[in-house]
């Protein structure tokens, strides 16, 4: 599996021009930013909000997106993390920021055939990660299988603030598979996005601290996700 990836990996780059890709970062922490895929926005745009939490609970929040930066999020993991697919990725929450860490992960909501997306302590992150070398881009993934899958950004109230506030919530559909093939549906009032990191400075831990930085790993990121001019890259 590996060699056939790393060929197509291979034809791909020797058939564009090396300036082909969007130009690139490194670092620890990064902001996650949306970028609409559906052809669809909403109005106002959400094109470049940020990943942001919605307190619902002691060290538990619905994953929405506000305007204003959310969060710095680190990418844990050891190397063998990495090839089964454990890594996770982690924010420093609690007063003073670090005393513990939350993970980005998701739990089946079977009525929308989707997952509501959260950040909370205490779950594993559950084999979420940035998006592997070998493709063009930097995003935010759930590998989990093969299947297709999206990241959706939806119009919906949280129970916890009851039936009169909206929020845009994050939620991740998969694909369904019936006698025609394989689809993703986008549910009502849902728009398709990517989540793109976007580098940012992870703060030193204080004192004490329940999180650790000892596997956070150094990502591939952008400098200002805003910035990036999609229509000259053609992949
Ligand atoms: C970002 O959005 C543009 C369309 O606005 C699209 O062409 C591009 O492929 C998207 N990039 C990623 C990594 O989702
Ligand atoms: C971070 O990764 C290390 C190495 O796999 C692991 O031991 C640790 O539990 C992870 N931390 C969290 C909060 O998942
Ligand atoms: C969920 O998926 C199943 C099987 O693909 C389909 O029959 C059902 O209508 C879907 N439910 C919703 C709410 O979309
Ligand atoms: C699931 O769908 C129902 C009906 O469309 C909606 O009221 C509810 O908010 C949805 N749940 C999520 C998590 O999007
Ligand atoms: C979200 O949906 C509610 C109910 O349909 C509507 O009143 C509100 O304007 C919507 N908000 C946005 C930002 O579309």
């Amino acid at each position: 599996m590996l060699p056939l990836l790393l060929l197509s990996t291979f034809s791909l780059t020797s058939a564009t021009d090396p300036g082909c890709i969007p130009r690139h970062s490194a670092s620890l922490g990064f902001h996650l930013r949306v970028n609409i895929t559906s052809p669809s926005d909403f109005t106002p745009s959400i094109n470049l909000h940020y990943l942001s939490t919605a307190h619902i609970g002691p060290a538990q929040n619905r994953a929405i997106i506000s305007p204003s930066p959310g969060p710095v999020f680190y990418q844990n993991g050891t190397y063998s993390d990495i090839t089964f697919h454990t890594l996770s990725i982690l924010t420093d929450a609690g007063s003073p920021p670090g005393v513990f860490p939350e993970a980005i992960t998701y739990l089946p909501d079977d009525a929308n055939n989707s997952s509501a997306v959260y950040i909370n302590a205490g779950l594993p992150g559950s084999g979420t990660s940035l998006s592997r070398l070998w493709d063009p881009y930097s995003y935010l993934t759930i590998l989990e299988g093969v299947v297709e899958s999206t990241f959706v950004v939806c119009n919906r109230t949280i129970p916890y603030y009851g039936e009169n506030k909206w929020f845009n919530v994050v939620n991740w559909v998969q694909a369904t598979r019936d006698g025609t093939g394989t689809h993703i549906k986008i549910p009502e009032g849902c728009v398709a996005v990517n989540l793109i990191p976007e580098c940012a400075f992870l703060e030193e831990l204080p004192e004490g601290a329940y999180s650790s930085h000892e596997f956070a790993q150094e990502v591939r990121c952008y400098e200002d996700v805003g910035e990036i001019e999609w229509w000259r890259y053609s992949f």
